[in-house]
């Protein structure tokens, strides 16, 4: 082996490093994240048909009015396109320590696809909340988060810049100050009557927790939910049967397919690696 074979092969182990640490992950479908809570208005990113794979259509997407669309190819109202979130996608208390919601998610390491319409208990970890759980759906994305898993609560009134609200309901005032959102329990009343329970929740149920952590897992998606987002994933029924999930991970940059070929791949670097350094 040259020595300029030797050194793109050092290049190559080293790209490959940290897919070794996502396949151990790969069915694990837990741990730690962070939270926020949003409420843009914007066609969510799991309504798009092609952002994962599902029984039926994607998450409920809706008109301008409120109303069911049917066409998922439409564009989002955050641009000038004619979709906008369902204002039934709110969270809501069934108990002092159990609720239901929809969030965007972001799970470190894995691609968007594993994640729409996945179904994840929460605990929260922290805060007043600590020690009460959440069962929520990912309706959404959220790619603000680097290099850790967050899920942001899908809550009208949430901390981002609501413009595509501003053109729904308008004025933005109502939805409080540009990335700060609404911050007491009154402004909520300002809100459209549809989105007001879900304000609500946030200083009730919620107690309005600052970004408290979670631990989580996936679970199999409860009625209470896909009857809203009308979205069932189709590797739903396999991860009810196996308690586990058929996700893949991000792809690597270069071609190594499985774990399997990738030790065997390291195997044969070590021996590639030894016999240069015997012949030196
Ligand atoms: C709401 O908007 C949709 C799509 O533009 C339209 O077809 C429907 O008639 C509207 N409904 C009402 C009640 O205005
Ligand atoms: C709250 O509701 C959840 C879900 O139905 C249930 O598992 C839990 O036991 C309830 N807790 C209380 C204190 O009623
Ligand atoms: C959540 O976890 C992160 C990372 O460990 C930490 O920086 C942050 O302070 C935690 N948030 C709360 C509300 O405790
Ligand atoms: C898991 O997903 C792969 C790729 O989509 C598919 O070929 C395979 O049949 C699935 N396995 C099960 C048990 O559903």
């Amino acid at each position: 082996m040259s020595l300029s074979n030797f050194l793109s092969l050092s290049v190559l182990l080293t790209g490959l490093a940290p897919r070794a640490a996502f396949a151990a992950d790969m069915n694990s479908a837990s741990g730690v994240a962070r939270t926020s809570l949003y409420w843009d208005c914007c066609k969510a990113s799991c309504s798009w048909a092609d952002h994962g794979s599902f029984v039926g259509n994607p998450v409920q997407v809706c008109a301008i009015n409120g109303t069911r669309l049917t066409d998922y190819n439409l564009g989002t109202g955050c641009s000038d396109g004619e979709s906008f979130a369902c204002q039934d996608q709110i969270p809501w208390a069934v108990n002092d320590t159990f609720s239901y919601g929809f969030v965007g998610a972001y799970i470190n390491g894995f691609l968007e696809r594993t994640w729409c319409c996945g179904c994840y208990e929460f605990e929260f970890t922290d805060g007043p909340v600590k020690g009460k759980k959440m069962v929520v759906q990912s309706s959404n994305s959220n790619y603000d988060a680097v290099g850790y898993s967050q899920f942001n609560l899908g809550i009208p009134g949430g901390y981002d810049y609501a413009s595509a609200c501003a053109k729904q309901f308008g004025p933005a005032e109502i939805f409080g100050k540009e990335n700060n959102g609404v911050l007491t329990r009154d402004q909520c009343d300002l809100l459209p009557d549809t989105l007001k329970p879900g304000c609500y929740w946030r200083f009730d149920w919620f107690m309005d927790a600052q970004k408290p952590n979670v631990t989580w897992k996936r679970v199999p998606c409860p009625s209470e939910l896909t009857d809203i987002s009308g979205c069932v994933r189709a590797d739903e029924a396999q991860f009810i049967a196996t308690a586990e999930t058929n996700d893949t991970v991000a792809p690597p940059p270069s071609a190594a397919s499985t774990v399997g070929s990738l030790s065997a791949f390291y195997t044969f670097a070590l021996a590639a690696v030894l016999g240069v350094l015997v012949s030196l």
